[in-house]
């Protein structure tokens, strides 16, 4: 079967699918034929650089998500046929990921998906969708009386973001660094900001504000909250991964909460209200291309270059 496989750090120019042993279904692990999957920057980021870390098992398939069907199963909970999902969990890290034909995924990371949307339009959902319903309901404790700040909104997880708090009735604000994307948020029907130099404090307060950017403007969305709001970073976008020099004393202000997401440890029930209020809402993610797995390496380039919306590739 065909493959994407990682060694070391590689050049987009260098991207191949090969041919590696199709794997067997083992208890725990069925197998699954992979439909879809959606990329993600954290891809990018092993791509370039993780690759090199000492708990990245290699050589490795990369891939955080997909979407398939159950080939073969030794295990009760799933059988052939069957409509599934998978997501994080040290997929694409610690074993195989979604860029090959088939993969043996653990069953705790394997989730049922009751929906009647296409292929292209469910491989665009599990991580990031996961991670924005993560972030704002569990993390964020987010109510429709909430006024939401996404930092970083033209992201895939942005727009989800905002998509899911638009719904629920939120007043919703989304930043971006690019004056040209600003209609992206607001044709979402959510007020936009112009964010190029990490500096909006003092112009805008939000009780709820979900951080893309990171490290970078964590500080400055710290002051962009009102008493008693939260901040939650789950993303990195900004390319700073610590705060460095960090007083908690000094830099959250008083009355402020702050939390993070990580979107590791997805359930069944999460998976399953998700899409439940994805169908309630008539929600669609925002698909910025989406590709044939033949044409993986056009994929990788796009998402080097930076796309407006998500990119999924379908088998
Ligand atoms: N905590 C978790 O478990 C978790 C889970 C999933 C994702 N994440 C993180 O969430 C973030 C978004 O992920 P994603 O997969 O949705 O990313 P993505 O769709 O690949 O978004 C990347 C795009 O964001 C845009 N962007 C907006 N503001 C930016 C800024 N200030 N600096 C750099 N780029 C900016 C860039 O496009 P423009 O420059 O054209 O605007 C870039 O092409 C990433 O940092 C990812 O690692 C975290």
């Amino acid at each position: 079967m065909k493959a994407v496989v990682f060694k070391d750090i590689t050049n987009s120019d260098d991207i191949a699918l090969i041919d590696i042993e199709k794997p067997k279904a083992r208890k725990g692990w069925p197998l699954v034929k992979i439909l879809g999957f959606g990329m993600n920057h954290s891809e990018l980021v092993l791509r370039v650089n993780e690759i090199r870390a000492d708990y990245i098992d290699k050589p490795i398939v990369p891939g955080i998500e997909c979407v398939g069907v159950i080939e073969e199963s030794l295990d009760d909970g799933f059988k052939t046929g069957d409509k599934v999902c998978s997501m994080m969990g040290g997929m694409g890290r610690n074993y195989n990921g979604s860029y090959e034909e088939y993969a043996i995924l653990p069953i705790n990371k394997l989730f049922h998906v009751h929906s009647d949307l296409d292929i292209k339009h469910l491989a665009a959902i599990p991580e990031t969708f996961y991670t924005a319903w993560g972030s704002l309901f569990e993390c964020l404790k987010l109510e429709s009386k909430d006024a939401l700040l996404v930092r970083g909104a033209t992201s895939a997880l942005g727009y989800a973001s905002m998509q899911i708090a638009k719904a629920l009735g939120c007043r919703v604000i989304g930043t971006t660094h690019k004056k040209e994307k600003m209609h992206f948020i607001t044709d979402l029907g959510c007020e936009a900001i112009l964010d190029s130099e990490g500096k909006i404090a003092g112009k805008i307060y939000a009780n709820k504000v979900l951080e893309l950017i990171g490290p970078k403007t964590l500080r400055d969305s710290l002051r962009c909250c009102y008493r008693g709001g939260i901040a939650c970073n789950t993303g990195i976008l900004g390319g700073e991964y610590f705060l460095n020099g960090f007083d908690p004393i000094k830099e959250i202000p008083n009355g402020v909460y702050l939390t993070g997401f990580f979107s590791n440890y997805p359930t069944q029930e999460a998976v399953d209200s998700l899409f439940k209020y994805i169908d309630e809402h008539n929600l669609k993610p925002f698909i910025g291309a989406s590709y044939k797995f033949n044409d993986i390496k056009l994929a990788i380039k796009a998402q080097e270059k930076g796309i407006d919306g998500k990119i999924v590739v379908i088998m």
